[in-house]
């Protein structure tokens, strides 16, 4: 056989064609340039433990996205905004969940009537993504998950969970509630409080902007009077803060104990 250029090309074309096949139905064929199938760098959610060309065993289908450290606190620029963010205080415990009655929402978002019905406008987009499939679109308990069964229904916000206060939703959107998982994860702290205001709204039909000013103040009075730490912070992971969330130059150094 004559090695001109049309017979070159012929070979390497069916030994290309066929080194790409594999009796695996499942197999992609070979790889020739693997890194461009699994990245060397880090990537968040898969590690192919691939470090310089070397498969490491131990960091394969590990994720690499870390949750930040413990007590971390998001910057922000707005000091109203940052205290909003400070970390949640109140533990993940029965004594927890009924103390969390009395944390009063933060004061920007009640600051007047039309404010509150505003972040309870955005709360309502917030809980349509979060929490009517379960809950239905005006809280009934009748989202699409429960309808379709096997999954038991929560209660009528307007019902059976008429009296939980702002503090007591937010607690439960945080860390969850039997049946239901924790949502700490999908919003931040901000989003909370807006889609509890919305929860409220389903409660009463309306914010009842009254009322809510009345226990607001009430119990501001009542952290006023007492100035003191959280007796609830017995977790030595969270960071000791105060509970009007004042963040002083002690407890900042406290925190890398
Ligand atoms: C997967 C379904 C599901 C989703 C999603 C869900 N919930 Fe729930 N929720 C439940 C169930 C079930 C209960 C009853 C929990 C129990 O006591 O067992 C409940 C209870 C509650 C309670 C009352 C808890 C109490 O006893 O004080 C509140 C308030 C609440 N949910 C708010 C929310 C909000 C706000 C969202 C969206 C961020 C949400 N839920 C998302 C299923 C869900």
């Amino acid at each position: 056989m004559k090695l001109n250029f049309k017979n070159i090309s012929l070979f390497a074309g069916a030994s290309i064609l066929m080194m790409s096949c594999s009796r695996n139905p499942d197999s992609p064929g070979y790889e020739y340039m693997p890194d461009m199938y699994r990245s060397q760098a880090v990537e968040a959610y898969v590690d192919y433990g691939l470090i310089k060309d070397v498969e490491h065993e131990d960091l394969k289908n590990t994720m690499s996205a870390r949750k930040p450290a413990m007590g971390s606190i998001p910057f922000n620029a707005d000091p109203e905004m940052a205290e909003v963010m400070m970390p949640y205080s109140f533990t993940n415990t029965e004594d927890g969940y009924n103390a969390s009655k009395g944390n009063a929402i933060p004061m920007k978002y009640v600051s007047n009537e039309e404010t509150a019905i505003a972040y309870a406008e955005e709360g309502k987009v917030l809980f349509g993504y979060f929490c009517s499939h379960c809950h239905g679109k005006t809280g009934k308990g009748d989202g699409a998950v429960i309808t379709y069964g096997e999954y038991n229904a929560p209660m009528p916000y307007d019902g059976g969970y008429k009296d939980r206060t702002l503090g007591q939703i937010f607690h439960v959107i945080t860390y969850g509630k039997g049946a239901m998982g924790p949502h700490g994860s999908q919003l931040n702290k901000d989003e909370r409080w807006k889609v509890a205001l919305h929860v409220r709204t389903l409660q009463y039909g309306n914010l009842m902007y009254s009322e809510l000013m009345t226990e607001v103040d009430s119990l501001n009075a009542m952290k006023d009077s007492l100035k003191v730490m959280s007796p609830l912070m017995i977790d030595t992971n969270v960071i000791e803060l105060p509970l009007d969330g004042s963040l002083n130059h002690e407890s900042t150094e406290e925190a890398h104990h």
